[in-house]
């Protein structure tokens, strides 16, 4: 019987250099997109997949994500004074429940699969979810919850992919593929940041991950692969190798990189769109740069 997912590891661990300076005191997964911080997306999105504890790896200079997850007992009455109802619901619904979160610390920025393996003892024996907070993903059904319940179906392995360019397909995961059924395919092999002329196809790897605790142990023997880092695709496609399933979904919904700085502000713009009382002024503010910059043309 397949077991359910129940736990999520939230890689948090990186300086986020390219968002330096603002990044120098505040983690990149605090910064906001409209008015809710990244990690809030990336919580809510594993919320609906049915995930009941998570696990972050942070590093040094952090503090400020295990405070954004406290309750805030303070602002929390001064609303309830002031009858602002509606703020306290939305404060009130980014609490966790008590122990739902555990913090554990990467030491050395060795690679993605090195974090994920720092949390091998609070995963233990049974599958689990990785989210990377970076990959934003507006959909109607969030992603891990359509992943969730492919996997229902499936078990295995299995991870979110999406078409990129192909020149853009070296800033990826890449993967190999067996078979195509449309939203699934059947993956014959895995490549962390390949060439562009090496690259085995343009379909890419994005940031949500449903994985057999049986990575973790190759986790154990994995050596340094691209970039000097220990690669979480290479433990992945280790499965592959020992003949395991491993499944890449073509997830529906619209996938922004906010780990740089266009597909931040890209997001920036789309969720602010989305959001009923900004939506007109945003739209037509918009409207009026595009005409300024036609007739300055
Ligand atoms: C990581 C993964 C890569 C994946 C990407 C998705 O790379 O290693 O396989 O395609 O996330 O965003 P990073 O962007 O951390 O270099």
């Amino acid at each position: 019987m397949k077991r359910k997912v129940t736990k999520a590891v939230f890689p948090v661990a990186g300086l986020g250099t390219r968002f330096l300076p603002a990044t120098k005191s505040i983690p990149k997964e605090i910064m906001t997109l409209v008015d809710r911080p990244l990690i809030q997306y990336a919580i809510d999105e594993a919320r609906a997949a049915g995930i009941k504890e998570f696990i972050f790896v942070t590093s040094r200079g952090k503090g400020a994500l295990e405070d954004y997850f406290d309750h805030a007992p303070e602002l929390e009455n001064s609303l309830r004074k002031k009858g602002k109802t509606e703020l306290l619901a939305t404060l009130k619904s980014t609490n966790m429940d008590s122990g739902a979160i555990a913090y554990i610390r990467q030491h050395k920025a060795l690679g993605l699969g090195h974090a994920v393996w720092c949390a091998r003892r609070l995963i233990g024996n049974e599958p689990f979810a990785v989210i990377l907070p970076d990959d934003v993903i507006a959909a109607e059904k969030p992603c891990l919850q359509q992943m969730v319940e492919a996997y229902k179906e499936t078990g295995g392995c299995m991870v979110a992919a999406m078409e990129v360019p192909p020149e853009k397909a070296s800033a990826y995961g890449v993967l190999d593929v067996k078979e195509d059924m449309g939203s699934m395919v059947s993956v014959r092999g895995m490549v962390e940041k390949p060439s562009v002329e090496s690259a085995p196809s343009n379909l890419a790897v994005i940031g949500r991950y449903i994985l057999t605790p049986q990575v973790l142990k190759n986790l154990n023997q994995i050596k340094q692969g691209a970039g000097g880092e220990i690669q979480l695709t290479d433990a992945i496609a280790q499965e592959i190798e020992a003949d395991r399933d491993v499944y890449g979904y073509r997830f529906r919904g619209q996938r922004f990189d906010c780990g740089s700085k266009a597909g931040y502000l890209q997001a920036t713009v789309a969720f602010g769109l989305a959001r009923d009382e900004l939506r007109d002024e945003l739209a037509s503010y918009l409207d009026e740069m595009k005409a300024s910059r036609k007739a300055a043309q």
